[in-house]
């Protein structure tokens, strides 16, 4: 490595303030760890300066932006170019990208390849991928890759026709049992946090409290490391009703529809744009041209 580097301003590449080390940290010192989804580039630098930890460039972007039913038709050209928007608005927060469904199933080739494509061409600081115990063994090949991996067990929504739609997981003895078994075998395959999606608060506590890594709640209770939220959930802007888990903290969809309103009476009115918002010509010309008019005026056409 050469340091010659290391001052320079540029956004990519950049070492964040928050990392996988730091985010250790706070679950260590209680410190709750804060995330949201982003999909662009304001957006990202408005989640970024409000001190959000983590960001989150989910497959959520499928049905939260693209119109999409479910996650499942996201494609990782889709992922790259929205993490790519993300990342160039980002400076503090630790950048995660979602690998969509079928960009990591078929092989573990496969898999690293396209993980690298999100830390190589996109500046995401790691990748996360859906499942339990079934996938310690390609978090541990991408983690010895050098890509740091989040896991994310419990409901996990690529699963949805498994799952037989989007259903709170964990209810049962053995669906308990087996979260655990998750969170422990992706630990020790190197994950660096576990997001913990639709699950009962009781079986969120008990893996975070046993778990030596970050746990981050969707729908999960109070009791995990971190909290994350879909972007469009926290802003109403999924045109639906909230689920019981989403608190929403201000209405964009009024927000917007409010200023749209305005805009449009405005122009129907002609009072937008008014003078003030029109460019003008030069003093000079404007003076020329009011004089021309004058002499216009004094002595129409064919009158003298
Ligand atoms: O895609 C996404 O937004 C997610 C979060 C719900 C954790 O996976």
């Amino acid at each position: 490595m050469s340091l010659t580097h290391l001052s320079d301003s540029g956004a990519s590449q950049r070492v964040p303030a928050v990392t996988a080390q730091s985010l250790l940290e706070m679950k260590r010192s209680g410190h709750a760890i804060t995330a949201l989804t982003a999909y662009d580039y304001p957006t990202a630098r408005i989640v970024d300066q409000a001190g959000i930890d983590v960001i989150l460039v989910g497959d959520s972007v499928g049905m939260a932006v693209l119109g999409y039913d479910t996650t499942l038709p996201v494609t990782m050209d889709e992922m790259l170019h929205h993490t790519r928007a993300v990342a160039r608005g980002v400076q503090r927060a630790f950048l995660v990208a979602d690998m969509p469904f079928g960009s990591y199933q078929a092989s573990t080739e496969e898999a690293i390849r396209n993980a690298s494509r999100f830390i190589k061409e996109a500046n995401a600081h790691a990748v996360k991928i859906e499942g339990g115990q079934r996938r310690a063994d390609l978090v541990q090949r991408l983690t010895e890759a050098e890509i740091s991996v989040v896991a994310h067990i419990g409901l996990t929504p690529q699963s949805v026709h498994q799952m037989s739609g989007y259903r709170v997981q964990g209810r049962t003895s053995e669906a308990m049992a087996q979260l655990y078994a998750d969170a422990v075998a992706l630990e020790a395959a190197g994950a660096v946090a576990i997001v913990l999606e639709g699950i009962p608060r009781e079986v969120a506590a008990e893996i975070t409290a046993r778990s030596g890594i970050p746990t981050i709640g969707i729908g999960a209770g109070p009791d995990c490391d971190g909290q994350i939220l879909v972007f469009h959930d926290l802003f109403n802007l999924t045109f639906s009703a909230p689920a019981k888990f989403a608190r929403r903290y201000a209405d964009g969809a009024a927000f917007f529809a409010n200023a749209l309103e305005r805009y449009r009476d405005d122009v129907t009115a002609r009072t937008f744009p008014s003078d003030a918002e029109s460019y003008h010509l030069p003093r000079e010309l404007r003076e020329q041209r009011d004089e021309l008019e004058h002499t216009a005026d004094l002595h129409p056409a064919g009158k003298d």
